[in-house]
């Protein structure tokens, strides 16, 4: 696949590829979306019906009301600690938080105890967290390892997608990683493999020739970081995302523009990249008793989705019931968003497998 190297930041990348040669799809993807002044997640106000896509806690209230019930829940879990960090892995606009604190807004204790902390990179992205989360006084973050330590619970909704992967195809010399070069005219970006073996090739299983794979070293670092705070300090973690039994087999990053499938290389930094998460991975980094994934549209339903519309609704027009029934489809059906995102619990699991995940057995990894 080519791309155009349009626009400044495309250029850039194209420059620093003419002077010191091909860089990895990671590196791409770190200057695609964290360059400072140029980057996606620095300029951009990604979610919603004039951005690039919209999300869970944008489709409807449900959503971050029954994650915030999960964390309270898990809260009562570990006896209640006061002060618990409750830190958010990519809060977009603040939507997701902002709907579990008013739901648990009642559970004695629960808010007082709550030391809120954000991981955030996109500046007009907090500025609207600041707007909806400010009775809660959130401290931000550019990165999970200057949290204080203490118990902790972690939320994060279609954060370690947007974090960036290297790729690789297996030939008959062996694996050989993906990296962004230039085409003949200098200026346009595209794919092509480096001319010796990856260094990563240990970590990657034996596959025929042919095989494509996709790992994120920044994924694992932060799902090791979150394992070393729970397993010193007790807490929970909740992740929800989309990838399959596939994701890291295949190479699955894509680009999306306006709502639609767009070239990952042309117009770096306008275009949303993401990859499928591979959660095997995350939980093993991470080092802790695992639950999941299961399909989000099992979970939300497990922890009440239907009952909780049903109340919505009782309360509601006509107009607004077909609305909040709509919102829930998008949510839970196999067919929208049901499936093909999934939810996995790591924890602390000494008090058994937490609501969602009830017919799951810890996976010591
Ligand atoms: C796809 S959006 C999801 C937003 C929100 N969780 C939701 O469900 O609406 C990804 C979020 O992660 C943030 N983000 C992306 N890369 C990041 C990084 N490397 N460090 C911190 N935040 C990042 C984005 O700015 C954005 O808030």
């Amino acid at each position: 696949m080519t791309g155009e190297g349009t626009g400044q930041l495309g250029r850039l990348i194209a420059r620093r590829i003419s002077l010191t040669g091909p860089i990895t799809v990671a590196e791409f993807m770190t200057e695609a979306l964290g360059h400072p002044r140029l980057g996606y997640y620095r300029k951009a106000m990604p979610l919603g019906v004039v951005g690039d896509f919209t999300t869970a806690p944008e489709i409807s209230q449900i959503f971050g009301e029954l994650l915030g019930a999960w964390l309270a829940e898990r809260w009562m879990a570990i006896d209640r600690p006061a002060p618990v960090r409750l830190i958010e892995l990519g809060p977009g606009r603040g939507t997701l938080m902002s709907d579990a604190l008013r739901a648990t807004r009642t559970l004695p204790g629960f808010h007082d105890a709550i030391d809120l902390h954000l991981i955030e990179i996109d500046e007009p992205l907090r500025g609207l967290q600041a707007t909806a989360l400010a009775p809660f006084r959130p401290t931000w973050h550019a990165r999970l390892d200057s949290v204080p330590e203490g118990p902790t619970l972690v939320v994060a909704n279609e954060f370690f997608d947007a974090l960036p992967v290297r790729q690789f195809e297996r030939t008959d010399k062996g694996w050989v990683e993906r990296m962004v070069g230039l085409a003949a005219d200098g200026e346009t970006l595209r794919f092509a493999l480096a001319p010796g073996l990856s260094p990563f090739a240990s970590l990657l299983p034996e596959a025929p020739v042919g095989s494509q794979a996709e790992l994120s070293e920044a994924a694992q670092a932060i799902a090791d970081q979150i394992g070393q705070r729970i397993r010193r300090h007790g807490g929970w973690a909740l992740i929800v995302d989309y990838g399959d039994e596939r994701a890291g087999r295949a190479l699955s990053l894509q680009g999306v523009r306006g709502h639609r499938g767009a070239d990952v290389l042309a117009h770096p930094g306008e275009t949303d990249l993401s990859a499928h998460v591979d959660f095997t991975a995350l939980a093993k980094a991470g080092g802790l008793p695992s639950f999941g994934p299961v399909g989000q549209g099992e979970f939300l339903q497990r922890l009440g989705a239907l009952q909780r519309a049903a109340a919505l609704k009782a309360h509601a027009d006509e107009p607004q019931r077909q609305a909040i029934d709509a919102a829930l489809a998008r949510l839970i059906a196999p067919d929208q968003m049901g499936t093909l995102f999934r939810v996995m619990a790591v924890g602390d699991a000494r008090g058994g497998a937490p609501a969602g995940f009830s017919n799951f057995p810890a996976s010591a990894t």
